[in-house]
């Protein structure tokens, strides 16, 4: 079911920092910041040959990954992303399976303008796994 890998995410609490690690340290393309309100992050895209990395910065007062990012000050590995040709054929799948979907169990538009759901850890290896529609 599961297709590519579009993208590890690491959170972290200073954007700025984080991106000239991978800019000017590692050497990569490092996009703009983007603000998404709806999911309380402000997101860099780290490009990479076959992958991208996602820098998060969480954004106002309800981030989901505002406790993360406090216990990880340093920043930390947060989710995987990957990509799936229908998403609610999958959601559907996944639920039938036992697996949780968090919030209300329907697609919101991601960082790359396309539907994402988010799956439990504890169902997952103990990784926040993001789907991605493409
Ligand atoms: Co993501």
């Amino acid at each position: 079911m599961i297709g590519r890998l579009n993208h590890v995410a690491i959170a972290v609490s200073d954007l700025e920092a984080a991106s000239n690690t991978y800019r000017n340290i590692l050497g990569a393309n490092v996009s703009e910041p983007v603000d998404l309100p709806d999911h309380g992050v402000t997101t860099v895209f780290v490009e990479l040959p076959n992958t991208k990395i996602e820098l998060l910065l969480p954004l106002g007062e309800n981030s989901p990954i505002a406790k993360f990012v406090a216990n990880n000050p340093s920043g930390g590995m947060h989710h995987v992303c990957y990509e799936v040709e229908d998403i609610i054929a999958a959601r559907d799948k996944l639920v039938a399976e036992g697996a949780r979907i968090l919030g209300d169990g329907e697609p919101k538009i991601g960082a790359h303008g396309k539907p994402v759901l988010f799956l439990h850890p504890k169902d997952f290896c103990g990784t926040l796994v993001e789907l991605e529609e493409v």
